[in-house]
């Protein structure tokens, strides 16, 4: 809990998760996360901004209580997804006089997934205020950041946008933050690559649309809000540009050392040629796949190449390889280069798996490198000449 506006009239009642760990099964989050929900105090009304996850339900309802929230007028969901609008029900029990504000994406939405009537409803457009007297909020929706209804709200005169998913961070551990710190920043890098990275197109509008509004704080659905937002808004510019560095991520997985030895030898060349390299051990542990894999999206935000290397198991693409190829396909990457490199000993139509699953990788496709089992001193001069010819595209700017 705490005030987000110097008058007090806007305050942080949403809830911490600091243990949780996994989110849409999917995404790993080694500092938890933050459901975060705002009271708004007018003079005349009280709207409350989301309702945080289920599992938050108690925390949600004793911070009202704190924030001495006997009357709620509106209950304003800026996204139907349940980790903000989970206790939607909870909160119209608890305050049954409360109408719902939202937009008609989001009454869509939460008639889908939470089977709920427009009964109490105020359905809102682009550029509609809602009057909380001496105070007002202008909904912008924001759809695609990440949701079709995700929902942006403006609030005058304290100058607050209340930026739904957008510029959020799985992170428990930040607060109201001036400066963003290395750990926030990427916190917040992170959950764009994983969320926001396959909409990149529609956040630059929005990020020119944060511009335009000029707030004085960002308050997001998730981590720390931002007192300075244009660290954050710079950051976004940059990830959401077309432009990468002379980075290559290499996701691997070698059962017996083969692939070890080749993406070894393809580093090291690259290296020589003064191309950062990253290694994605996806086998290394039971939890490599996972936090790898989104290790390896988070490379994608500005590296300029990705090289799939695996062995071949039971004539396919090892498991994980085809997980992480078909995980990083989803997230529409930019980067320019796709090489693969491939182990086999009898029978592998492996590199056509992992093709036929990446067609979302619009950049430049590399004839994918096999070789029998342990590579060979022949097949390590390839695997040099395949590294020559991943940094010559880099270093000249032929991408
Ligand atoms: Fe944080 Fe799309 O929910």
């Amino acid at each position: 809990m705490g005030f987000i506006s110097q008058d007090r009239s806007v305050i942080a009642v949403g809830a911490k998760d600091s243990q949780r760990r996994l989110f849409d099964c999917l995404v790993y989050m080694p500092h938890g996360t933050t459901y975060n929900s705002y009271l708004v105090k007018g003079d005349q009304f009280t709207a409350l901004i989301d309702c945080a996850d289920p599992a938050e339900s108690q925390t949600l309802i004793d911070h009202l209580g704190q924030a001495g929230a006997g009357r709620i007028d509106y209950i304003v969901l800026l996204h139907s997804e349940q980790d903000h609008s989970g206790n939607i029900l909870a909160m119209m029990a608890l305050y049954p006089m409360a109408r719902i504000i939202c937009t008609e994406k989001v009454r869509q939405l939460m008639e889908i997934h939470h089977h709920l009537g427009d009964e109490n409803m105020t359905i809102v457009k682009e550029g509609d205020s809602l009057d909380l007297g001496g105070m007002s909020l202008t909904f912008y929706p924001v759809p695609f950041a990440h949701w079709p209804d995700n929902t942006m709200a403006h609030l005058m005169p304290q100058n607050i946008l209340f930026s739904s998913d957008l510029f959020g961070a799985h992170n428990s551990e930040e607060e109201e933050t001036g400066d963003l710190d290395a750990s926030l920043v990427r916190s917040a890098r992170s959950y764009f690559s994983e969320i926001m990275m396959p909409f990149r197109k529609s956040i630059a509008k929005y990020v020119a649309l944060a511009d335009r509004l000029a707030p004085a704080v960002i308050a997001p659905a998730h981590g720390a809000v931002y007192n300075k937002p244009a660290r954050i808004l710079d950051l976004y510019r940059s990830w959401i540009s077309d432009d990468v560095i002379g980075k290559v991520t290499i996701p691997f997985v070698s059962m017996h050392d083969s692939i070890r030895t080749a993406v070894d030898c393809l580093a090291s060349q690259l290296e020589q040629r003064g191309i950062e390299v990253v290694m994605r051990n996806l086998g290394k542990e039971p939890s490599s796949l996972l936090i790898e894999t989104g290790e390896l999206i988070y490379d994608m935000v500005d590296a300029a190449a990705v090289v799939f290397a695996f062995p071949t198991v039971i004539g396919g693409p090892h498991p994980a390889i085809a997980y992480a190829a078909i995980t990083s396909n989803a997230m529409m990457p930019k980067t320019k280069i796709l090489g693969m490199m491939c182990s086999y000993a009898w029978a592998s139509k492996a590199v056509d798996t992992v093709g036929a699953v990446t067609p979302n990788f619009k950049g430049q496709r590399l004839e994918p490198l096999l070789f029998k089992g342990l590579p060979t001193e022949d097949d390590l001069a390839r695997i040099r000449g395949y590294a020559d010819l991943i940094a010559d595209s880099i270093l000249t700017g032929s991408l």
